[in-house]
């Protein structure tokens, strides 16, 4: 390998599944979110400076070295950034999205909407079922899931979960046992690292550098570090006024590079995931589909459509699992009771009880919009009638949109043009009426 100049006394051959060494000078830095802001911390010097100022509710980070990106989730927007230029990257179809993780070698993004994270080659991931707590693996395209460990103890809330490239284990913390453990990729060799410190009282996030583990604690507010086999030296590296969330250790050891390099898309038309073996999946964005050759996507727009109280989702009909499209949530969803579409437009509609709204939204997630009655109705304001909107269907040929509603005074079948334009009731009188569709083709 190399010899470093002082002060970045950092040198590592690291082997990793894809039979690589990597060699390295760089200082490191640590990156932390404490909910509105990152900060960055010199390892070196010790000192501390803000990266993003102004944030809302940070959980999770991840960076991508050789882009010289950071990402964030923030679980108030639901959406999650990259740093250079604080675009949105994904907006759309998140659910709190806690755990995030980088895929440098493919250039991909993972992201967990409860909890978990995920190393090269393997996807790592925990689970908190509540019987059976457990941390699971799978290769990066899904394949091959099998379960490393299971709690049995007195542990449960497996929070935090990194990788240890150069020693190819896996390490955890447990904010239930308030301990860190570390194990091999296939759950072999369990250690339990460090239980009951002080700054080890409910731990959040962990990452490791070179010899050790550093982590953040909700109950102290520090981040610190130990050694990673032993748990000694327990060393606080910065003191936080409000609780520290995720935290990682900026330096190339931790992202190091294989042979193979998947430049973006590789084989692939658009996504390509790493498998075991040094193989490669293709998979392919919403509304599209793998081909038979395994490595083209094209567009379909066949998916299973359905409505739960506070959710929207499209599936792959021969794949209920597989989201087709973005699912469309909370704050956005209240109390969604049914759910129709546009082809000709591609747009969904939905009615909410609660909020007592008419949406729609296109089916790529983007403009969504409240179905208003009174658009281009000549001045007067109309009533928009929706109050226990039960029964919705779009006459795709004619362009309308029927929808029912009841409430003590007016229980009807109301229809208007998609732009909300030309409402009125077409059957009054009714008593509670719930369910509707139409066959326009027979008037
Ligand atoms: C990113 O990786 C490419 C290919 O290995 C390399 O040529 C380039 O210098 C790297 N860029 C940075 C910023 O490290
Ligand atoms: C603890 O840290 C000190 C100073 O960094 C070092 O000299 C000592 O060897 C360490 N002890 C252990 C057990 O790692
Ligand atoms: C990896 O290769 C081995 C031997 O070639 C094979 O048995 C195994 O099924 C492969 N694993 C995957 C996930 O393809
Ligand atoms: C959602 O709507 C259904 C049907 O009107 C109603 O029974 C249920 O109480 C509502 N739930 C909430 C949380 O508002
Ligand atoms: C979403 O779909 C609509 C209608 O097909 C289209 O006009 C719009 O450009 C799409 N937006 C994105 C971001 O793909």
């Amino acid at each position: 390998c190399c010899l470093c100049p002082v002060p970045y006394h950092i040198m590592y051959c690291i082997t990793l599944c894809l039979h690589v060494a990597v060699c390295t000078c760089k200082a490191p830095f640590i990156i932390f979110s404490n909910r509105h802001e990152i900060r960055r911390i010199d390892l070196h010097k010790g000192e501390f400076s803000v990266l993003v100022p102004g944030l809302r509710n940070t959980i999770a980070l991840d960076f991508h070295l050789n882009q010289s990106t950071l990402y964030w989730t923030d679980v108030v927007e639901d959406k999650i950034y990259p740093l250079t230029s604080f675009e949105v990257v994904i907006q759309y179809g998140l659910a709190t999205p806690e755990g995030l993780a980088v895929d440098w070698i493919a250039g991909n993004i993972y992201w967990v909407e409860i909890t978990g994270m995920y190393s090269s080659c393997i996807l790592f991931w925990t689970d908190w079922d509540a019987s059976l707590p457990r941390i699971e693996a799978a290769s990066m395209s899904g394949e091959g899931r099998r379960t490393i460990h299971r709690e049995t103890g007195s542990g449960g809330w497996p929070n935090g979960l990194t990788v240890d490239y150069m020693e190819r284990r896996i390490v955890w913390i447990d904010a239930r046992s308030d301990a860190i453990y570390s194990a091999m990729y296939d759950g072999s060799g369990l250690i339990e690292v460090l239980r009951g410190h002080e700054y080890l009282s409910h731990p959040f996030a962990v990452t490791m550098y070179g010899g050790e583990v550093y982590w953040t604690d909700w109950r102290t507010n520090t981040l610190a570090k130990a050694n990673k086999w032993t748990g000694h030296n327990v060393t606080v590296v910065q003191r936080t006024n409000t609780q520290p969330f995720d935290l990682q250790v900026y330096h190339p050891s931790r992202q190091p590079q294989g042979t193979r390099r998947l430049d973006g898309k590789g084989p692939c038309s658009h996504l390509c995931l790493i498998n075991f073996n040094q193989t490669f999946s293709c998979a392919c964005p919403h509304l599209m589909k793998l081909q038979s050759d395994k490595r083209t996507c094209k567009e379909s727009r066949k998916f299973l459509l359905y409505a739960r109280q506070i959710e929207i989702r499209g599936v792959d009909i021969d794949n209920p699992y597989y989201n087709y499209i973005i699912s469309f949530t909370v704050p956005d969803i209240d109390n969604v009771t049914v759910v129709d579409y546009d082809a000709v437009e591609h747009r969904i509609y939905w009615s909410d009880v609660r909020t007592q709204t008419i949406k729609r939204a296109f089916i790529n997630g983007t403009g969504q919009q409240i179905f208003k009655t009174n658009l281009f109705d000549c001045g007067s304001e109309i009533p928009p009638d929706l109050p226990n909107a039960h029964g919705l269907a779009v006459d795709w040929v004619s362009r309308n949109l029927f929808w029912t509603s009841y409430d003590a005074n007016k229980k009807q079948i109301n229809v208007a043009r998609l732009d909300g334009s030309f409402k009125n009731a077409v059957i009054q009188g009714l008593d509670k009426p719930h369910c509707l569709v139409v066959h326009p083709l027979l008037g």
